[in-house]
């Protein structure tokens, strides 16, 4: 690849402490598709090198989207007034099983992905249905985006109705080693499968046992929902009277570890707050859905003082909303409403740390991603203030406008590792 440089405005952070603000300057992108590091003057080695005249905009490292659900874009909006159960057996596992026809997912996943690509987002963590094909169709939509995102297919033989369900445990693994079979033949660069299990009540005994065993075998990353309502957390409780906790089921079949994502944590013990940082799986905070859906609110203030991986998802569509800008700014104003509401919470969040769980905190999963620190996959997206800005203002108020008043719409360019 033909090196580059921007010429422009940066913001991006290196650790949840540190927000860098580099007005007028270039960030250099290497042959690798690596930063070399942001620079005040475009040092000499790199004289001649193509320049990207950004100076109007600002540019950041693009927000990484680490939850959500492609097959049910079309829900967008819909069935807010329900809690998870209901609204999972009343909305969304009879629009998923629409994905059995190949036609009516090709038109989703085109509309969803188009959207995606001018969002944002430049990475993501994304759960497809329990469909072989649509999943591989999902895959081959996303490649061609230029996005590079995690994809599963669906994990879930228990507890949804018959249009959903699979047969059993051995149909869902035969039905996932076919999947990654047909994943490797198409030596995709940007799509990687990722093993899904959607939550603990949806999967036998012997099908969680059998995504360790491959987990064990293949060394895959794995993405599912932890603890994110209560009458779940009480469900699985029941199916697994003898497991100390809802984490604690995940972790005896070998499901969590330093490659897991685990969507939501609202209600995480002690005991499971502690097996998550020793395994070093990391927690996906979905504020705009934990409202919608009424779960509750995630102490991310907590579990990042912790030490705790932390990062973001849309979760649509118990998100109503794939602008990651939208999930940064719910994930500030709920964690100030538990401040306010709860005195055991001492801290809320501040809108760095929010940009750098959307930031860092989720590009870490996928590798050096996230910053424009040397040595970091270039990813960038520049983005046209001039709606929110009148011009001349410090860096210190463009990104809080960004973080308040950043909308997918003010997106003008993108680069994923380069490309
Ligand atoms: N738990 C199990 N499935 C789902 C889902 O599709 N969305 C959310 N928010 N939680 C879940
Ligand atoms: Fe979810």
């Amino acid at each position: 690849m033909e090196p580059f440089a921007i010429w422009g405005n940066f913001i991006y952070t290196e650790g949840p402490e540190r927000l860098c603000l580099r007005p007028n300057s270039f960030a250099v992108c290497n042959e690798n598709g690596l930063c070399e590091g942001i620079f005040e003057r475009l040092p000499d080695k790199f004289n001649g090198i193509r320049l990207n005249d950004c100076r109007d905009f600002i540019t950041i490292p693009g927000y990484c989207d680490m939850h959500l659900h492609a097959g049910q874009y079309r829900n967008l909006g819909r069935g807010m007034d329900m809690q998870l159960i209901q609204w999972l057996e009343e909305l969304t596992y009879p629009e998923e099983s629409m994905f059995r026809d190949l036609d009516f997912a090709k038109k989703v996943y085109g509309a969803l992905v188009a959207e995606l690509a001018g969002s944002f987002t430049t990475r993501a963590a994304i759960f497809s249905t329990a469909h072989t094909e649509a999943t591989v169709l999902l895959m081959e939509e996303l490649e061609r985006s230029g996005l590079k995102t995690f994809v599963g297919r669906v994990n879930m033989d228990s507890n949804a109705p018959d249009s959903i369900r699979e047969r059993d445990a051995d149909y869902s693994l035969a039905e996932t080693r076919d999947w990654l079979a047909q994943v490797k033949e198409k030596h995709f660069r940007r799509t990687q499968p990722i093993l899904t299990p959607r939550f603990v009540p949806s999967c036998s005994p012997a099908l969680l046992q059998g995504l360790g065993e491959l987990a064990g075998e293949t060394g895959l990353p794995l993405q599912s929902h932890l603890d994110e309502n209560r009458d779940e957390i009480e469900w699985v409780h029941q199916l697994h009277p003898d497991s100390p906790s809802y984490a604690a089921v995940y972790d005896e079949n070998g499901l969590l570890g330093p490659n897991t994502l685990m969507a939501h944590c609202i209600y995480m013990t002690d005991e499971e707050c502690a097996l998550m940082r020793e395994r070093g799986a990391y927690v996906v905070h979905c504020p705009t859905s934990n409202t919608n859906v009424r779960s509750g609110i995630a102490p991310m203030r907590k579990y990042l003082d912790m030490g705790l991986h932390t990062c973001l998802g849309s979760d649509i569509s118990g998100g109503h909303t794939l602008d990651m800008a939208e999930v940064i700014r719910q994930t500030i104003g709920v964690s100030r409403a538990l401040w306010q509401l709860d005195e055991s919470h001492p801290a809320y969040l501040t809108a760095q740390e929010a940009f750098y769980m959307a930031t860092e905190g989720g590009g870490s999963f996928f590798g050096k991603v996230g910053s424009f620190q040397p040595g970091y996959e270039f990813d960038a997206v520049v983005v046209d203030d001039s709606v929110s800005c009148q011009g001349g203002e410090p860096m210190e108020a463009r990104f809080e406008k960004l973080i308040y008043l950043g909308d997918s719409c003010m997106v003008k360019e993108k680069y994923v590792a380069g490309e």
